[in-house]
């Protein structure tokens, strides 16, 4: 879309009141006042009392008021309130991340008015803020992608350096060459996973499989880091419940969540994982005894590349739970938050169930 030029600009009507409504005011005044005087003598005539010569010409004016307020709010409605409705979606949507909003042009380019040029105006903001985002998402998937290569070699080198003989200096050395490239390679790889995923590249491969063999084999990946922490692990869970998802992204969603849940709680504490099915949806619980969140963290958490804990002390990139909403978004899942600072967090996942598991409570 193109810029209006200076003389466009010049030209635009700088007041969209309907001039009109004063004509039309003007011929319906006329012509009811010569109704009333009308009236008025016909009453004369009739001999009606004072009092219904007083209260019909009342009744008969208000209808006229009625008819005329009603007449101004439609003017007014397509003149100001539609459009300025219009726009108050396009902004929330815009506002909600959706730069594809297009509000259609009112008038001919000729005949513009200054809620036109608004209209215009953001049109080419939201346009002009899409392919921001495009370039800025595209970037970064293009530097990660390159990273990528140089960051394997490095990763290997190290591995291979693990198996000579080194001295204790050397060895640490070693070690933390491998922690930061492992650290890295998880950055790569959630950047690049969330591009595909925002920009469509992924498609799902939703298939039905037992939730709950792989909610197991989720939170089994964690027996190395609970143990290390001392930290007690309460399942809870039904025998099987089959949902239709792509597995290997719900197998994304559920090691972030964990991950977070033993990252977040201190030696000692608790992480509970629960599993349950309601009428039309699987739900699973993921509580911690962990540090919480205040509500200002709270607010941000699914944020690409927000941590509440900003000194990095804990390790991650703040890519985990962007990640895992936009897989449960894409997946028709949702996911609730609800956590007290100091004392721990519960994140409730709902999927609807697979058909299996339907037909299955439907034989009961
Ligand atoms: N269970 C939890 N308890 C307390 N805070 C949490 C919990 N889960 C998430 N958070 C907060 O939300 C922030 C964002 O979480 P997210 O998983 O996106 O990033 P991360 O875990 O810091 O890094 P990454 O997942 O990329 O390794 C965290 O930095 C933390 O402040
Ligand atoms: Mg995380």
């Amino acid at each position: 879309m193109k810029e209006l030029t200076r003389s466009q600009r010049e030209n635009v009507k700088q007041s969209i009141f309907p001039a009109s409504l004063f004509i039309v005011f003007f011929i319906v005044l006329l012509l009811m006042s010569g109704i009333h005087t009308g009236l008025i003598v016909l009453m004369h005539k009739l001999e009606r009392n004072e009092i219904m010569q007083v209260i019909i010409p009342m009744v008969y004016w208000a209808v006229i008021a009625m008819g005329l307020t009603i007449y101004t709010s439609i003017r007014m409605k397509r003149t100001y309130e539609m459009p300025m409705k219009m726009m108050a979606e396009a902004t929330a949507q815009v506002a909600a991340g959706d730069f594809s909003v297009y509000i259609p042009p009112r008038h001919a380019a000729d005949k513009l008015d200054y809620l036109d040029v608004m209209f215009r105006d953001f049109n080419l903001m939201v346009e002009e803020l899409g392919s921001i985002e495009t370039l800025k998402n595209d970037f970064a998937a293009n530097v990660s992608h390159e990273l990528k290569t140089p960051l394997a070699v490095i990763q290997n080198y190290a591995q291979l350096l693990e198996t000579t003989e080194l001295t204790e200096k050397q060895k640490e050395y070693v070690e933390a060459i491998t922690g930061g490239t492992n650290r890295l390679a998880s950055l790569i790889y959630n950047i690049l996973k969330l591009n595909k995923l925002e920009s469509q590249k992924i498609l799902l491969k939703p298939s039905s499989y037992d939730l709950c063999r792989q909610l197991e084999e989720s939170i089994l990946g964690f027996e190395s880091i609970w143990e290390q922490k001392n930290i007690e692990i309460e399942v809870e869970m039904e025998e099987s419940a089959v949902i239709e998802a792509d597995k290997e992204l719900m197998e994304v969603v559920w090691n972030n969540l964990l991950s977070n849940a033993f990252k977040f709680t201190q030696a000692g504490g608790m992480v509970s994982l629960r599993q349950f099915s309601v009428e039309d949806a699987v739900v699973v619980e993921v509580k911690d005894t962990g540090c919480g969140m205040s509500s200002a963290v709270l607010k941000h958490i699914f944020d690409k590349f927000y941590q509440g804990d900003t000194s990095h002390s804990t390790e991650g990139n703040g890519l985990g739970l962007a990640l895992v909403l936009r897989i449960l978004q894409m997946s028709s899942g949702t996911i609730t938050v609800s956590s007290i600072e100091g004392e721990g967090s519960i994140f409730t996942v709902r999927l609807p169930k697979g058909m299996e598991q339907e037909g299955k409570e439907q034989n009961i």
